[in-house]
């Protein structure tokens, strides 16, 4: 693994005792986001240093061997090597999915969910908080574009919805709804980051459309941070994933629907072709 400032990767936690709560799985996604943060501005990884320009953002981009948006599943970000994966059983589920490939992201999910979830939230906000990242083992760059079109056909159309434009409306702050701008977006995407024009016509119009909430309430729960002492498990969504997934019985991946490919590209990331 590179070397990381310690310090400022536990100040960025909330200190050592928050720290000392956290399950290994919660440290080990808050380092790969912490990693995924600074790799692209090594100048803005202490907390008291400024973030990077969207121009230093550019120029680190010919000192890496990998794009920043490629799958989580896809390269080793910390150095090592990539790893032999667990096999899926036959005819896999969205849980197999959860625990066995798409886990990249799998407990920031659920966080976000259980979040949603203690707020008394519709239980298809829960579900779409559950799911809202687990593309980004697949897919970094349009993740909420993939993502929406990895999981059409077997959800509601709200949620997909959801999961569609949750990437977008996380550039645009909403304080009514309790949703300010990322400080962690100034370090990925650079300080004077400004959204595309497709991106802001795409704000405008989800601003206005009968399910903004919907999308809006993902980025309200889509915490960066982790909570000590707080393992959350896919076993306690079980009951929502039934109510809000259409699982094909054939497995996913098997089921012939227009996106099975991107199930089986999880399923088998090292296929070479
Ligand atoms: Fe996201
Ligand atoms: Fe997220």
């Amino acid at each position: 693994m590179r070397n990381i400032d310690r310090r400022a990767f536990i100040a960025s936690l909330g200190g050592a005792a928050a720290v000392a709560g956290m399950t290994s799985e919660a440290r080990a996604d808050a380092l790969e986001h912490y990693l995924a943060a600074t790799m692209s501005a090594p100048a803005a990884a202490g907390t008291n240093r400024r973030a990077p320009t969207v121009a230093e953002v550019e120029a680190q981009i010919p000192t890496r061997n990998y794009r920043r948006g490629v799958g989580n599943a896809f390269v080793a970000k910390e150095g090592g090597n990539v790893t032999r994966q667990p096999p899926l059983p036959a005819n896999p589920t969205l849980v197999d999915f959860i625990r066995l490939r798409l886990d990249s992201n799998a407990e920031h999910c659920l966080q976000s969910a259980r979040q949603a979830r203690l707020k008394n939230m519709d239980e298809d906000i829960v579900f779409a908080c559950l799911v809202h990242d687990l593309v980004l083992s697949v897919m970094r760059a349009e993740h909420g574009f993939w993502g929406a079109q990895m999981f059409q056909p077997y959800v509601s159309e709200k949620v997909t919805f959801a999961i569609r434009h949750h990437a977008t409306l996380r550039f645009f702050p909403d304080h009514d709804a309790g949703y300010e701008y990322p400080e962690l977006y100034r370090t990925m995407f650079g300080s004077d980051y400004v959204p595309p024009p497709h991106q802001q016509a795409e704000y405008q119009w989800v601003r206005k459309h009968r399910w903004y909430m919907a999308p809006r309430l993902v980025t309200v729960n889509d915490l960066y941070a982790f909570e000590p002492g707080v393992a959350v498990s896919v076993d306690d969504f079980v009951d929502v994933i039934g109510r809000h997934f259409r699982q094909p019985k054939e497995g996913l991946g098997f089921d012939g629907s227009p996106v099975a490919h991107m199930w089986r590209t999880a399923a088998n990331p090292d296929a070479p072709l």
